[in-house]
């Protein structure tokens, strides 16, 4: 179950414990994961909505349509109230993995899910998903240039980060991933 509190999303597990899935703290990373996938404009599509925090920012890009993939019924409710003054903005609802058949083909991919056993597919589906040159980045949990996607010829940026003490990123560099779909 999804509880969101002032500042971040928590979901709360079946064994009485709890674990952050997102904080206002990143809203820096977002802002450059968003600015990157937008970078040539065009379609976009996000997957995991969360906070909004990067949907809100890659709404203020030069781009001409949105398509948010999300799973989760409290979330999808912040996410169709969000919806409503934003024209260019396409819901697929459910498993993004489910949804890859409805998909069309992007420019940008923001893929930032949480607990998702079918983040292991994502390289598989690309070709089916992407224009050529299309720009993907995704989170990354490590503190070092990691790529669980195994996708040679990433790049990333360092971002300096201040998080508060949480449950899940706890360092001052952040290695964004950047890569290109050729
Ligand atoms: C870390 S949050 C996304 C944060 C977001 N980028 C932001 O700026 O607020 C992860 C989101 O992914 C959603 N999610 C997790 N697994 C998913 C899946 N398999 N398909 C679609 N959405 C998923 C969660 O419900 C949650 O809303």
């Amino acid at each position: 179950m999804y509880k969101f509190t002032e500042k971040t999303l928590i979901e709360l597990l079946s064994n009485g414990l709890y674990e952050e899935v997102m904080h206002e703290w990143e809203t820096p990373i977002m802002h450059s994961m968003a600015e990157w996938v937008c970078k040539d404009g065009g379609d976009i599509i996000e997957f995991g909505f969360g906070m909004g925090i990067s949907a809100t920012h890659i709404q203020k890009q030069n781009i001409n349509s949105h398509t948010i993939c999300e799973n989760n019924a409290s979330v999808l409710v912040n996410l169709y109230e969000w919806v409503k003054d934003k024209p260019n903005v396409t819901i697929l609802e459910g498993d993004w993995y489910d949804n890859v058949n409805v998909m069309s083909k992007y420019d940008g991919i923001f893929f930032d899910t949480h607990r998702d056993k079918n983040a292991k597919h994502l390289p598989l589906v690309l070709k089916d998903i992407a224009k050529p040159n299309c720009k993907l980045t995704w989170w990354n949990n490590l503190p070092e240039p990691y790529n669980e996607f195994s996708l040679d010829g990433t790049e990333y940026e360092v971002l300096d980060v201040n998080p508060p003490k949480n449950t899940y990123f706890n360092h001052k560099k952040y290695y964004m991933p950047k890569y290109i779909i050729k």
